[in-house]
């Protein structure tokens, strides 16, 4: 991790967490319809989410548009190990969850698991994004890891749709080799779209 993206991800933290109660709500309700519209939504099957820590872009509303839409909802798990990735489990209503060591809320029952790479869509946390489909995670490189097999592919499935509000945009990101570039930023003002 470079020096450089530290300072960054502090000052961008911070940022995401002067937004208030009421502006968070609004903006993830606002998200959930723009996302419900939109073609790589409608032609997604088997859709990867999160459940946002306080701070990170809240994503009930878009659960629940993956649920009403029909679609299967993924969520992360923490595999265990030195270098772990996450495993997507499927998330249906009232499956029973629970804190991870990062106290962040996983299901309890891990039987129904996806490969990453048969996920259509996933959409993923951040703390900064740039126009070019930077992202600047929380640090761990487990999205990176995670979706590591998407450098090889010259068709990207699934898409990865970072959830973020708009004051998370930066002018340039640093970006390392290991780094997986986004296909679009869903924000409560617009959806972003990268050229490869
Ligand atoms: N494919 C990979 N193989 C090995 N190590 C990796 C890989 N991807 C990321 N890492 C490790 O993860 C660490 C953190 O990466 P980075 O700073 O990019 O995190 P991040 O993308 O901001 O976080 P996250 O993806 O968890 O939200 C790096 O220092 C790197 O060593
Ligand atoms: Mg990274």
């Amino acid at each position: 991790m470079t020096a450089n993206k530290f300072q960054i991800r502090t000052a961008y933290r911070e940022k995401r967490r002067q937004i208030l109660p009421a502006q968070r709500e609004m903006a993830a309700a606002f998200a959930a319809k723009e996302l419900m519209q939109q073609a790589v939504f409608l032609q997604s099957e088997h859709i990867a989410c999160y459940l946002a820590t306080p701070f990170e872009f809240e994503t009930l509303p878009i659960i629940e548009a993956i649920w009403q839409a029909k679609k299967y909802c993924y969520l992360p798990v923490l595999d265990s190990g030195e270098h772990p990735a996450l495993t997507f489990v499927r998330y249906q209503y009232g499956d029973a969850l629970h804190l991870n060591r990062y106290s962040i809320l996983e299901p309890v029952k891990v039987s129904e698991r996806i490969a990453s790479a048969d996920l259509d869509l996933a959409l993923v946390p951040l703390i900064a994004f740039d126009h070019a489909g930077h992202r600047l995670g929380a640090g761990g490189g487990y999205y990176d890891r995670s979706f590591a097999f998407l450098r090889a592919l010259a068709v990207r499935k699934p898409q990865l749709m970072g959830l973020a509000y708009a004051i998370q945009e930066k002018e340039n990101l640093p970006s390392d080799p290991w780094d997986i570039h986004l296909d679009a930023v869903l924000t409560e003002k617009a959806v972003h779209y990268f050229k490869r």
